[in-house]
């Protein structure tokens, strides 16, 4: 790893912004000067330009009780008004707000009129339903418009959303819905994945059912969206289809301010432990940072781009780049259901060229594959309109990122590289389009008005030429409020390493220009394809198989996807015979985790030993396991309680 780093950090290919591309950005080196001379005036500034609060606010940050933040906290605002009825206001309600395109070729143009109006009957509804003001709603969607009007609609109304994941399964839906004590989930029969229906619907119910009798106590509705026209168990009084429902419901509907603090949604994520945390983030705060990122990150010109962003929005990348920093900003996009090779490998491109998208965010991993399938798939397409090419959830290694601008970007779009977290709310590390000169691999410089450090590990700052952790050092307005439910641990988890300073988990080094460059998580969270999952969760999933004893996870490095999942499991003494008589122990053990979490989750490979490499305090040492699955020659074993273990353990896996 460090080898290949260090080759990286030599990285000397630069590409400054074309003068015509400077001189026509949004983003001027002005902003970098503002922000560095007073740092909160300018975050004050932005929040005033950007947002239509209804009551401006006087103060911009109170960190007096640290880490408890609160921004522009006398302040009030609502979230969906913003995204939606001032544009309509300010005369811009035919403008197309979502050209959606699902999997199977049906499509749906919707403006800024329209959705506002669509917002406005689902807010009825909810508040028919008994939601109010800090509700929790659950919602569990394919990527249907649907589920940006129900985020939407949840915003309006002051009640909390938490999306989860349409590929998470119905054990991992139950606990998010347990923890936030959700009233309503919103879902949709099914929707369509890789030429399919994938179903939704029967996870919520069994998730709701709950195994042995534990049923769900808080939920009192299931609002359903028709998508899939898969056939659907139905539970009277409880369950309801949106068609009954919001079609017919009023459109009358006046957004009430609330404060800027009041929570907006939840979002679970991977910690280090089997537990996922409750993100928690608020209003003003968090929409002021998505509205400045999405515009100046990406060069929005609302007026004329086109915007794409693939992510979904169970994850932090479609709440912040999907929904609120988009609709925010009055921009035009994109919206797609499915998968990027249905019903061929060139349906991503063919999108771009149908919608003249100008402004496009993938994730490395998707990059990657498509270079594997070769140029000519988007070369058959006019790809001509791309003018800006936004990467994020992984490090993107110089090879793609080099792929990605000259066969995607024609050779001259800038790739902006975009550091940031679920608890970050909005991108924290990345160059600006028309200023930075970009370099291939490295996320480089923090955003103005944002402040990090690479520490060592003795929370020195390391000089350039160095690696460490990288800290986030000044409270920035999108930051995560604390974990639902649990201030403690958002305390341990971020605060502690270094005292006030935020430690966002993540190993960076600095260049000699003294430009950022990620090393991927330095803890036990795994970054599979972008997307965050913990050792712990897996294990803990291993071990629910009543055959498994017990079950080490660790993530090794992966060509396509960053990281892959491997395990080595023990099997119980008592389950041997059993084990031994299933044909291929290991991928039934994959498909359970992908049953018990979801696919994302499933393993590239489980290996059965006999033991595992334990510390003499009974710690398991995934550094040497990690070495085993990469292919390496197993590294120091002398902190080992037994060390011959290693030993019988790489022979069984590599017989
Ligand atoms: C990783 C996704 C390198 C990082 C927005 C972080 C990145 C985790 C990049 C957060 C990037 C995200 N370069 N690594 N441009 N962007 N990461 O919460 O390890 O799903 O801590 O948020 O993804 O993942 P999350």
């Amino acid at each position: 790893m460090n080898t290949q780093i260090d080759n990286l950090l030599h990285e000397n290919r630069q590409f400054a912004p074309t003068e015509e591309f400077a001189s026509n950005a949004v983003a001027q080196p002005s902003l970098y000067e503002e922000a560095a001379a007073d740092r909160l005036g300018f975050w004050a500034k932005q929040a005033r330009e950007l947002i239509t609060w209804e009551t401006p606010f006087t103060k911009t940050l109170d960190w007096s009780n640290p880490p408890f933040a609160t921004w522009f906290d006398d302040g009030t605002l609502n979230v969906a008004y913003n995204c939606l009825d001032r544009h309509v206001e300010a005369g811009n309600g035919d403008r197309v707000a979502i050209y959606w395109e699902g999997e199977p070729g049906d499509t749906r143009e919707i403006t800024y009129a329209q959705l506002t109006e669509e917002v406005k009957k689902a807010a009825n509804v909810l508040t028919d339903l008994g939601i109010g003001h800090g509700d929790r709603v659950a919602i569990y969607m394919p990527m249907i418009p649907e589920a940006v009007i129900s985020m939407l609609a949840v915003a309006r109304i002051g009640a909390i959303h938490s999306v989860v994941f349409g590929g998470f399964s119905s054990d991992s839906l139950r606990s998010r819905i347990d923890d936030a004590e959700a009233k309503l989930v919103i879902t949709a029969d099914g929707g369509w994945r890789k030429g399919k229906v994938s179903s939704l619907k029967p996870a919520v119910d069994q998730a709701l059912a709950g195994k042995d009798g534990d049923t769900q106590k808080t939920v009192e509705h299931v609002l359903v969206v028709k998508r899939g026209e898969n056939e659907v168990d139905w539970t009277e009084g409880r369950d309801i289809w949106w068609h009954d429902v919001v079609p017919s419901a009023s459109s009358d509907h006046t957004a009430q301010a609330f404060e800027a603090e009041n929570p907006l949604y939840i979002l679970y994520t991977s910690g280090t432990t089997g537990k996922p945390k409750g993100i928690l983030h608020t209003s003003g705060g968090y929409l002021t940072q998505a509205a400045f990122t999405h515009r100046n990150v990406f060069d929005l010109h609302p007026e004329s781009d086109v915007f794409w962003c693939t992510a979904d929005i169970g994850w932090v990348t479609g709440h912040t780049y999907v929904v609120y920093g988009p609709l925010a900003n009055g921009a035009t996009q994109v919206m797609y259901e499915g998968t990027p090779e249905s019903p061929h490998q060139g349906r991503w491109w063919e999108i771009i060229e149908k919608y003249g998208v100008s402004i496009f965010y993938a994730a490395p991993t998707a990059i990657r594959s498509f270079m594997k399938i070769g140029r000519q798939v988007p070369q058959e397409f006019d790809l001509s309109s791309i003018r800006v090419l936004g990467s994020v959830g992984e490090p993107i290694n110089p090879e793609a990122w080099m792929w990605y601008r000259n066969v995607i970007g024609g050779g001259s779009a800038p790739i902006v590289d975009t550091w940031w977290q679920t608890e970050t709310g909005a991108i924290m590390v990345s160059p600006l389009p028309g200023i930075t000169a970009t370099k291939p691999g490295s996320a480089q410089v923090a955003l103005p008005g944002i402040s990090i450090t690479v520490l060592d590990e003795s929370g020195n700052p390391v000089s350039n030429g160095n690696g460490g952790l990288l800290v986030i050092d000044e409270p920035w307005p999108a930051m995560l409020r604390g974990i639902w439910g649990d201030p403690e641990r958002y305390k341990e988890t971020y605060w502690e390493k270094f005292g006030d300073k935020y430690f966002a988990g993540d190993g960076a080094r600095l260049d000699e220009d003294g430009d950022v460059w990620l090393l991927g998580r330095v803890d036990d969270v795994m970054n599979i394809s972008g997307h965050r999952l913990s050792t712990a969760e897996i294990e803990s999933a291993l071990v629910a198989n009543e055959m498994v004893a017990e079950a080490a996870v660790v993530g090794a490095s992966d060509e396509t996807t960053g990281q892959a999942v491997v395990a080595f499991v023990i099997i119980k003494q008592s389950h041997l015979d059993e084990a031994e008589q299933i044909a291929d122990i290991a991928s039934s053990l994959r498909s359970w985790v992908g049953e018990q979490i979801g696919p994302i989750a499933r393993p590239r490979e489980v290996f059965v030993v006999n033991e595992l490499p334990k510390t003499r305090s009974g710690k398991i040492m995934r550094r040497l396991l990690r070495d085993l699955a990469e292919g390496r020659e197993v590294g120091d074993t002398t902190t080992l309680a037994d060390t011959m273990v290693m030993k019988v353990i790489s022979d069984q896996v590599r017989s």
